[in-house]
């Protein structure tokens, strides 16, 4: 039986930069602090394209890396928390026209920050099943669009950007395991709560700015942390995999204090850890494939390199991912 293998990586930032020192000067806080509580110095932020344009713009590259044409992939899977539009058309099905595409299966996935772990576990189940051959898989994120640009506590965490991959069946490098879970009791510690059927667009529900991301951001903190760890320990027992026979540690970029402490957890060294915080803030689903594609493009991600994956978002959802890299 053929296997699920990443067999490219591709990502786009939009080109503006935001600073923290540019925060100061909109909200009130600095850049020490900032620095300290989560590790991010900037983030990059999308003026004139939507969600679908980073997405294409990234798709462009992990389909052309897979030596692939438009024609080939059948099926577009997006995570997304920031869609071009909120109920409909997909944003995959935007990105889908971009490329030229027609006649595949295309849909949105909506796992918050876990995005990208839980579209693994579908192109996986979906290529090992052999029902699909080439899938494109997106996380993309416009957040400054639904971040609150007056509210300290979170408009310093988020940024836009967005990562591809394309998933093939191969004979070997490939997913070797994903485990996806959620927990809806959490659902209100961060949420979007506006613009959909409890509080529908209102001038009232707007002046109450319900339509942007709340967060109690220190008791997802110590959720996010504890059920990391347990999360990463659990798949590599149940795979027999050591800490040290991981080659790459890239987990969601959210706080490199979250990621520091899987890390120790882990015994991990730098050379085994991926960190990209600093640089694009909390991406949501985009994260991942964005910091696969830093390891990829500085040369640190290899064919064959064995990579555990985590991430936590809204929901709350979480998971993990153990897989070779399959491309070149
Ligand atoms: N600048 C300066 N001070 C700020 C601030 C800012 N941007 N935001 C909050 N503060 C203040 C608070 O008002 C509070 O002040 P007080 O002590 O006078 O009440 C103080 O800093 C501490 O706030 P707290 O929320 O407890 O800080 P924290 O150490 O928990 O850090 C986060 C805040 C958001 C960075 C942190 O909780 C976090 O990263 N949470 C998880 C985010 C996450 O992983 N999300 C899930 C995946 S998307």
């Amino acid at each position: 039986m053929k296997k699920a293998s990443m067999i490219s990586i591709g990502a786009y930032v939009p080109k503006e930069i935001l600073t923290n020192s540019d925060l100061e000067k909109m909200v009130d806080t600095n850049d020490e602090w900032i620095a300290q509580r989560t590790g991010i110095k900037t983030r990059h932020i999308a003026k004139n394209e939507s969600t679908s344009d980073l997405g294409y713009q990234a798709s462009k590259i992990a389909i052309k890396r897979a030596g692939l044409k438009n024609e080939d992939i059948d099926c577009i899977i997006c995570a997304t928390i920031s869609p071009d539009h909120l109920c409909m058309p997909s944003t995959a099905c935007k990105i889908s026209n971009l490329l030229g595409i027609k006649n595949i299966t295309a849909f949105d996935i909506s796992a918050a920050c876990t995005g990208f772990i839980y579209l693994l576990e579908l192109a996986k189940s979906l290529i090992e099943s052999g029902v699909k051959k080439n899938i494109l898989i997106i996380g993309t994120e416009k957040l400054s669009s639904i971040v609150n640009w007056k509210d300290r506590t979170t408009c310093i965490l988020f940024g836009d950007g967005a990562g591809a991959a394309v998933i093939s069946a191969r004979d070997d490098n490939s997913i070797l395991d994903v485990h996806t879970a959620s927990d809806g009791e959490y659902a209100d510690l961060l949420t979007t709560p506006g613009c959909g059927s409890i509080h529908p667009a209102t001038h009232e529900m707007v002046d109450q700015n319900l339509q942007f991301i709340h967060m109690k951001g220190n008791e997802v903190f110590k959720v996010a942390v504890n059920t990391l760890t347990k999360d990463v320990i659990d798949i590599l027992e149940k795979n027999e995999i050591s800490p040290k026979e991981i080659d790459l540690f890239i987990p969601h970029q959210a706080n490199l204090r979250i990621i520091n402490s899987v890390k120790q957890k882990l015994k991990l060294t730098d050379e085994q850890c991926i960190v990209t915080v600093q640089k694009y803030g909390n991406t949501s689903s985009a994260s991942i494939p964005m910091a696969i594609n830093d390891a990829y493009e500085s040369g640190r991600l290899k064919k064959g390199d064995l990579m555990l994956l985590d991430a936590f978002g809204g929901g709350f959802t979480w998971g993990s991912a153990l897989l070779k890299f399959g491309g070149i």
